[in-house]
């Protein structure tokens, strides 16, 4: 059950920009007009500010930054993606909890939020450091109606997503390394980790997880990540308020979703090899014993990397121990790192 100031919140961000009364809103909440005045006067101390207009009654005309479902809520132009916000100021991770969620029947389309996170969960049972309120850390419920193997897909529209999100917001061009890490400048921006529960022909939930590194500095990545990893400050120099970030973050991902289920794959195959990082470059990798060399040609329908061979033939990899960073001169010591985390 949320707070008389929560509910209140909500009652005006449904409103938009919209004048509401006094007495109406005292008539909703089952308080006096004493009571929602007082109230008022408590949430600009919070840093929202309204205009008051006899015969009218309130809007709201400002929303702090300060991260909260109904900061994120407040002027979200989706239809189901968000609809539901749980946010935490300090959580052991918003993928564990999304499962929880999602195992208990939450809505499609529900988010988990975290300022912090103090068990963040990397691909592979990796660690993800998150354990500072300076990025962007969800997870999203999604129960779509397609095919178990089709999910990947919707890493890879995230990844797009991500991308897309990413540029609009910094000018900077990040770049897909398959399969769904970010970069920018050879390091890591952004991770996403999907995990499923299905049958062999039905998706009961996805859970995606996004996190992206906003407003570290060097000295605020954690030491172990700090030559391979990196934030949008570090490489921009300028900060960006989380709230409005997820909230295109969410808007992106509903209408790219949308068009995926009604168009299909290829305008996001064809988007995410735009940003696909070393496209059309060679690089060594390695699937069996022995190291080969090859073309990255892009994805495949099913996710699968598409690798031109020495002798000309496109093969699709479905995991391989590539060799990014080979012919660049950070190379030696991100490889030695390579090990620890946040790098595939
Ligand atoms: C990766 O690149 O290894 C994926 C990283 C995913 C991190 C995000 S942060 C929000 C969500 N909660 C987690 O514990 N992990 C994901």
């Amino acid at each position: 059950m949320s707070s008389t100031r929560e509910q209140l919140i909500e009652l005006l961000a449904k409103q938009g920009g919209s004048f509401v009364s006094g007495q109406w809103i005292s008539e909703t909440l089952e308080i006096s007009r004493t009571a929602v005045w007082k109230q008022m006067k408590q949430l600009e101390k919070d840093g929202y500010q309204f205009e008051a207009v006899p015969n009218k009654g309130y809007r709201i005309v400002e929303v702090p930054h300060k991260l909260s479902a109904n900061t994120i809520q407040w002027g979200l132009h989706t239809k189901w993606l968000g609809k539901e916000i749980v946010h935490h100021d300090r959580i052991s991770s918003t993928q564990t909890t999304a499962i929880e969620y999602a195992q208990e029947g939450c809505d499609h389309g529900t988010v988990i939020v975290a300022n912090r996170q103090s068990n963040g969960r990397g691909r592979l049972s990796r660690q993800w450091y998150s354990d500072n309120d300076q990025g962007i850390w969800l997870s999203v419920v999604l129960r779509p109606d397609i095919s178990p193997m089709k999910a990947p897909q919707l890493t890879l529209v995230t990844a797009t997503v991500l991308a897309e999100v990413i540029e609009q917001i910094s000018q900077t061009t990040p770049a897909i390394k398959w399969p769904n890490d970010l970069l920018l400048n050879n390091r890591k921006l952004a991770g996403i980790l999907t995990e499923m529960q299905a049958e062999q022909d039905k998706i009961h939930y996805l859970v995606i997880g996004i996190g992206i590194n906003v407003n570290q500095s060097y000295q605020e990545m954690d030491l172990s990540v700090r030559e391979i990893a990196t934030s949008l400050q570090i490489e921009t120099g300028k900060t960006f308020h989380q709230t409005t970030f997820i909230q295109l973050l969410l808007e992106c991902l509903e209408r790219r979703y949308q068009q995926y289920l009604d168009e299909g794959f290829h305008l996001i195959k064809a988007s995410w090899e735009q940003y696909a990082y070393k496209m059309n470059k060679e690089v060594t990798y390695q699937t069996g014993k022995a190291k080969q060399k090859g073309f990255i040609r892009g994805i495949a329908e099913d996710g699968a990397l598409l690798m031109e061979t020495e002798s000309g033939r496109i093969d699709s990899l479905y995991s391989a121990e590539i060799d990014w960073f080979s012919s660049d001169p950070g190379a030696t010591v991100r490889k030695t790192l390579t090990s620890k985390q946040q790098e595939n």
